[in-house]
């Protein structure tokens, strides 16, 4: 399904981060207690209401794929379309196959919505090595060891909906 018929509340404005923003969406990030790791600003679009950062969310760039990650809408702002607008508008704005992992069954519903389904770690590609870039699969490696080991209740989606690629 395409979200893009959803609008900002106002006051606010999605646009791509800037230098200044890195130590806003870190605190987002921790504050949700996602992946810490690869948290490179110039990766990053945000949603700023009334000049404050409300919301983030990332292309992560692996060899041939790229992960949707770090999406984040501060507490308080939750609830109003604000990650829906945001995780349309990362879709959008993709140029590779799209990937995700996320925490449980009601994140994974909220993904199905856009055409996300969940694949099993196996199913996931193996794309060629690109130069400078890794592979997806060795970053959602750890997230499988935790899932079978910890029980972990990780789940790998993949983009079947339209793409811009
Ligand atoms: C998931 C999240 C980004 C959604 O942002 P949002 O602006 O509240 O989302 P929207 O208003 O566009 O859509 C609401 C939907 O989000 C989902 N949602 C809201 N809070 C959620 C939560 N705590 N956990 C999982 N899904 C949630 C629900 O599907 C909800 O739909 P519903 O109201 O029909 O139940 C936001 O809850 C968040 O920042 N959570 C913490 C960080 C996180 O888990 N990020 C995802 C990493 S994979």
């Amino acid at each position: 399904m395409n979200q893009s018929n959803l609008s900002l509340p106002f006051g606010c404005i999605l646009r791509k981060a800037t230098y200044g923003d890195q130590w806003s969406i870190r605190l987002l990030v921790f504050s949700a207690k996602l992946d810490p790791t690869q948290l490179d600003w110039q990766q990053f679009w945000v949603i700023e209401c009334d000049q404050n950062l409300v919301a983030c969310g990332q292309l992560r760039n692996f060899s041939g794929a790229q992960e949707l990650g770090s999406l984040v809408v501060a507490s308080a702002w939750r609830g109003r379309g604000l990650g829906t607008l945001l995780t349309q508008h990362l879709i959008n704005t993709a140029t590779q196959p799209l990937y995700l992992e996320c925490l449980g069954e009601r994140l994974a519903q909220f993904y199905s919505r856009f055409d996300f389904v969940p694949i099993s770690f196996e199913d996931l590609p193996q794309f060629p090595r690109t130069k400078g870039l890794s592979p997806l699969k060795g970053k959602f490696r750890f997230s499988q060891l935790a899932k079978r080991l910890l029980r972990v209740p990780v789940v790998f989606m993949e983009y079947r909906g339209q793409t811009n690629s």
